[in-house]
């Protein structure tokens, strides 16, 4: 795989770079992206219709039932190649900032060691009432579990539609954003804010922003260097191409 040389460059040279990941990075490791049509059960819900308070509220058992079937196939994927090569670039790079999008969790799994997690993490759950975090409840009850303190019941610890973002990942990650000098746009749609609006804020700020990603994307034409491809095999293809020769 080629690489223009101005981009290896940069990175080679780069003190401060950032990746913003999506569910595309996750999809090599077998986990269905957001806006991939769904499986069986599951294909006649859409998932922004699942992925909301007012979903919950109305059918708290459909969406648990949801997660739970989510959180199942999470934990029995493997990080890939694409997670790898982050792990390396937080090690090549002198400051490497990541974020994500992905609720899955992989990105620790793989051994990343600072996780910027804006969507919250579906391997948690907290009490939709009282918030407190829960390590441990019973899948196999009919009813959603509730929580031993308050009695309210328990739901996934991700971000729905709707709902506010955690404020001090959503403020480092757009600190790191203004701050980096290589911003990578890695398998995301880049169409859920304010994630997408991320790569826009590093290149106003002077970033070079570099998406990779299996389709063409609304920020492909802002970024100054796209590639199109996987993301388990461009990413490693980079990285090895800029670092190996050091
Ligand atoms: P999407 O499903 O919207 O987009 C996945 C992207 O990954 C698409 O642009 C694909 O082209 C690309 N893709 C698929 N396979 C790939 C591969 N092997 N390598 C590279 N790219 C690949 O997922 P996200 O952008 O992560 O939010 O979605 C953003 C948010 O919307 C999610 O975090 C979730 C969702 O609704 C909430 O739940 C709040």
């Amino acid at each position: 795989m080629e690489f223009p040389a101005a981009l290896v460059n940069a990175l080679r040279q780069a003190q401060r770079v950032s990746a913003l990941t999506g569910a595309g990075v996750s999809q090599e490791s077998g986990l269905r992206t957001f806006r991939d049509a769904q499986d069986g059960l599951w294909a006649q819900f859409r998932p922004e219709d699942l992925a909301t308070p007012q979903a919950f509220q109305r059918n708290p058992k459909l969406v648990w039932d949801w997660y739970a079937w989510r959180r199942a196939k999470v934990r029995e994927a493997k990080p890939n190649a694409a997670h790898l090569s982050l792990v390396e670039l937080a090690r090549l790079v002198p400051h490497f900032i990541l974020i994500t999008q992905n609720v899955d969790g992989l990105h620790q799994a793989a051994g990343s060691p600072r996780v910027i997690e804006l969507h919250g993490n579906i391997r948690r759950v907290r009490c939709s009432v009282c918030g407190k975090p829960h390590s441990e409840w019973d899948e196999s009850e009919a009813e959603v579990p509730r929580c031993n303190t308050c009695g309210g019941l328990l739901r996934p610890d991700v971000v729905w539609f709707g709902e506010s973002l955690p404020a001090s990942e959503l403020d480092t990650a757009f600190e790191a954003a203004r701050n980096s000098q290589i911003f990578f746009s890695i398998g995301t749609s880049g169409v859920v804010q304010p994630a997408a609006s991320l790569a826009y804020y590093a290149k106003q700020n002077g970033a070079l922003v570099v998406e990779i990603n299996a389709e063409p994307t609304p920020l492909t034409p802002s970024a100054d260097f796209s590639f199109q491809g996987k993301a388990g095999e461009v990413l490693p293809a980079l990285v090895k191409v800029t670092f190996s020769k050091q």
